[in-house]
């Protein structure tokens, strides 16, 4: 049984809250785990299209890894918790559209977790940074390499080396998240764009992932074979048959995910 996680279905979507509020959702080594379970759990549940992932109460998304776990740990005992089950890999691989709904504080490896999701929309009342120079360390779930990707050198160099927050705004300017709301209307705003992601084909959901990741995991040759070769998986489909008759029908189309 979960201690630090819900799980909420709504159709074909399905939410997962980290529930930490008293800790601003800081993600400790329990919490890591759980996440690791659900998304296992969300990735076999064929009901499910999309998952959006979003913290407890109205302070944070998540405040990054818990800090109060850092004490005391040797370099030796970091690196395994690390290496072990690693939440940042576990998400970014996950295989149906994930969308942050971030919802506050979205810090260190809260923006990390943020970063390994497909799309982030924000309330305005979200704060983002990589605060780890505070503590006399650096990004460790992969921040120094995926927001260097997602926003360029400079900007994520200026994140990084000074610790500084970040309002919505300026992480919509920047391109850290694809869209700000009014905090109110956050929740409906986001489950509107991940129930018309989830009416799309799972497959060729799937397949875009795959191949949009790979614009900048790989050289441009080797992304446009990879396009290619997804492009040509999706013609085995039948939500494929099904997308192009519909077209043809004029009518809308009736996605199985096979
Ligand atoms: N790890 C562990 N506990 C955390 C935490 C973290 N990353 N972030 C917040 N908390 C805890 C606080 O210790 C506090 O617990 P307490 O009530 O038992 O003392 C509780 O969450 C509420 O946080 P608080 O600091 O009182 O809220 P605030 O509104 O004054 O400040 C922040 C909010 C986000 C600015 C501040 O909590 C903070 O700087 N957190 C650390 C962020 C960070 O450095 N993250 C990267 C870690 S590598």
């Amino acid at each position: 049984m979960a201690e630090n996680i819900l799980i909420e279905r709504i159709d074909r979507i399905a939410i997962i809250t980290i529930n930490r509020p008293e800790k601003l959702n800081a993600l400790n080594i329990r919490t890591r785990a759980e996440l690791a379970q659900a998304l296992d759990e969300l990735r076999d549940d064929s009901e499910i299209r999309v998952v959006i992932l979003t913290g407890a109460g109205e302070k944070a998304f998540v405040a990054g890894a818990d800090i109060s776990e850092f004490e005391g740990r040797t370099a030796i005992e970091q690196r395994a918790v690390m290496r072990s089950r690693n939440i940042f890999t576990t998400a970014e691989e996950f295989p149906k559209p994930l969308i942050a709904m971030i919802n506050g504080f979205c810090l260190g490896g809260g923006n990390e977790l943020a970063m390994c999701c497909d799309l982030r929309i924000a309330g305005e009342n979200a704060r983002f940074g990589q605060p780890e120079i505070n503590l006399g360390i650096i990004p460790g779930g992969g921040g120094t390499q995926r927001l260097t990707r997602l926003i360029g050198e400079g900007r994520s160099m200026q994140m990084i080396l000074t610790g500084e927050m970040i309002d919505a705004r300026e992480a919509w300017r920047i391109g850290l998240v694809n869209e700000v709301h009014p905090t109110a209307e956050l929740r409906e705003k986001t489950l509107a764009i991940a129930s018309r992601v989830a009416s799309r084909s799972p497959v060729a959901l799937a397949m875009a992932k795959a191949a949009v990741k790979g614009a900048s995991r790989n050289t441009l040759r080797a992304g446009l074979d990879l396009e290619i070769d997804l492009f040509s998986l999706c013609f085995s489909s039948e939500d494929k048959d099904e997308g192009v008759r519909a077209f043809l029908e004029k009518r809308q189309p009736d996605f199985k995910g096979r």
